[in-house]
């Protein structure tokens, strides 16, 4: 029985006809195939030529605009400057910072109703900034480097800040100075603080009080890298959750710590030299108080 079944089938497989349907299926596969990764390779061409931004009010997106858009609506600029990233001087292309939020969110972004802007750069690297910073001159979002055809890599650090790079052409906009320096920049999102970080905020205390000013320093250094009750950055731990800091290490060792990381450990942590005694006991403060009013 088996034996003439295997034979037909032998047969079959060298009838001409059904060798030439079979690679008439097989031309036909091989070019759609090749008209499908076309199509992916255009589309993927598209995004490289026009880079886009995204803009968030209290984290919903209200307008995504690329790069052509951008520069067929707000004025260019050429601005040179010594830029800390590189250490050196450099000159770009952009717009001014409040040009683009402008763009984004009209007039709103100036309404009391918004305390902050929070940068997300495409590797999740989130810097927030107070509005009010962002008010003030000398802040572009660049998105060409005049002195190289791509982007000089950004060598500490190994990366190009391009498509788009927040930068501050005053000599004292710094890191330090609490001014955001996001590079790969994708999204700008327009919040009130105490809305979207409500687990970082210590409700019920006086603008005057020290926690207040503690959370203050949190807010504009420490929130980037650091969370509490898990909402902030995630490259450093939580201060808060599961145990507070305040819970295992002492207080004379916190603050150490703080200020100078880079003696304890090979960290990613900043050295805070200019954080003062105040400064230091105030955040202690906010961590004591965060602690104390935590839910669990
Ligand atoms: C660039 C990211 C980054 C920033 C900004 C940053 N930290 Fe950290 N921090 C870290 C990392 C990473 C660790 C983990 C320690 C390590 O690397 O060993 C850490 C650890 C800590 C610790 C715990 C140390 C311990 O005992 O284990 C404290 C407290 C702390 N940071 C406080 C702060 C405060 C306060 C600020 C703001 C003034 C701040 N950090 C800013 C990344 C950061």
């Amino acid at each position: 029985m088996a034996g003439p079944t295997k034979n037909t089938n032998k047969v079959s497989f060298r009838d001409p006809d059904k060798a030439a349907r079979s690679l008439l299926i097989l031309i036909a596969v091989i070019m759609v195939s090749l008209l499908i990764i076309n199509i992916l390779q255009d589309k993927d061409s598209n995004i490289t030529q026009y880079p886009s931004l995204k803009f968030l009010i209290s984290r919903v997106i209200v307008k995504d605009v690329n790069l052509k858009d951008l520069e067929e609506n707000i004025e260019t600029h050429e601005i040179k400057f010594h830029d800390p990233m590189y250490k050196k001087e450099k000159s770009y292309k952009g717009f001014k910072v409040q040009d683009v939020l402008e763009l984004g969110f009209g007039d709103e972004w100036k309404s009391s109703e918004f305390t902050d802007v929070v940068f997300e750069a495409l590797d999740g690297y989130v810097s927030v900034s107070p509005v009010s910073k962002l008010k003030q001159s000398g802040g572009y979002i660049v998105f060409s480097d005049l002195d190289f055809e791509e982007w000089e890599q950004i060598s500490i650090k190994e990366v190009t800040p391009g498509p788009f790079y927040l930068v501050w052409t005053g000599k004292d906009q710094t890191t330090a100075n609490k001014y955001p320096w996001p590079w790969q920049l994708s999204s700008i999102n327009l919040i009130k603080f105490e809305d979207q970080y409500s687990p970082v905020f210590p409700s019920g205390v006086s603008k005057n009080s020290s926690v207040y000013k503690g959370y203050e320093i949190f807010k504009g250094r420490c929130v980037r890298c650091h969370s509490m009750n898990g909402e902030g950055g995630k490259v450093g731990p939580d201060l808060n959750a599961p145990q507070s800091i305040v819970t295992y290490r002492n207080a004379y060792m916190i603050k150490e710590f703080i200020k100078n990381p880079s003696k304890y450990r090979y960290t990613q942590m900043p050295d805070y030299p200019d954080l003062s005694e105040r400064d230091l006991d105030n955040l202690l403060a906010y961590f004591r108080y965060m602690n104390e009013t935590k839910e669990n």
